[in-house]
C-alpha cells in the first residue's frame, strides 16, 4: 500500500510501489485529465504539480510521493464553478484537441501561483517543456495571462472582503 494525497485527498492505493503516478491517477483514482502522450518525459500531457512543482506523472514512481501534496486538473475547479486557470482557457478558447491542456494548466499553475503577473517572456520560458501539437499556443498564453489577472482580481477581492 502507498499512501497518496491528490487534489487535498488522501488515498491508499495497493499497486507496485515503482507504478508511475499517471497510471495511478488513471487507473486506480479515476482522474482521467492528466494524458498519456509520451510517456518518457519529452511532451508534458502528463504534467501534474506537487508541492508546486511542476512533474512528469508518467516518469514519477509513487513511492517518492508519499506526504506529498499532488493536485492535477481536477484539483483546480468543477464545471459547476471552473477555477481561473480552467475559467481563462474557457473565455481564450484555447484548447484545440485539447490534449495537451490538462498538462499546460498545470505547469502554467505553478508559475502563476508564484507570480500571477508573469509577462509573455516568463509564461513562454516556463511552458517551454509542454508542447502542442494543435499549435495553439499563441491561445494558451493568452489564456494564463488572463488567468493571472483573475487570480489577482480574486485576491484583491478577498483582501477587501477581510480587510
Ligand atoms: S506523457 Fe509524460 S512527458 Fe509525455
Ligand atoms: S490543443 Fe491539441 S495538442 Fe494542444
Amino acid at each position: 500500500m502507498v499512501a497518496l494525497t491528490v487534489n487535498g485527498q488522501s488515498h491508499q492505493v495497493d499497486v507496485d510501489p515503482d507504478t508511475p503516478l499517471l497510471y495511478v491517477l488513471r487507473d486506480e483514482l479515476k482522474l482521467n485529465a492528466a494524458k498519456y502522450g509520451c510517456g518518457l518525459g519529452q511532451c508534458g500531457a502528463c504534467t501534474v504539480m506537487i508541492d508546486g512543482e511542476a512533474v512528469f506523472s508518467c516518469v514519477t514512481p509513487i513511492v517518492v510521493l508519499e506526504g506529498r501534496n499532488i493536485t492535477t486538473v481536477e484539483g483546480l475547479g468543477t464545471i459547476e464553478a471552473p477555477g481561473p486557470m480552467q475559467q481563462a482557457f474557457i473565455e481564450e478558447q484555447a484548447a484545440q484537441c485539447g490534449y495537451c491542456i490538462p498538462g499546460m494548466m498545470m505547469r502554467a499553475q505553478v508559475l502563476l501561483q508564484r507570480d500571477p503577473a508573469a509577462s509573455d517572456e516568463e509564461i513562454r520560458a516556463h511552458m517551454e517543456p509542454n508542447l502542442c501539437r494543435c499549435g495553439t499556443h499563441m491561445r494558451i498564453v493568452a489564456a494564463i495571462k488572463r488567468a493571472g489577472k483573475l487570480m489577482q482580481t480574486a485576491s484583491v477581492d478577498t483582501a477587501k472582503r477581510t480587510g
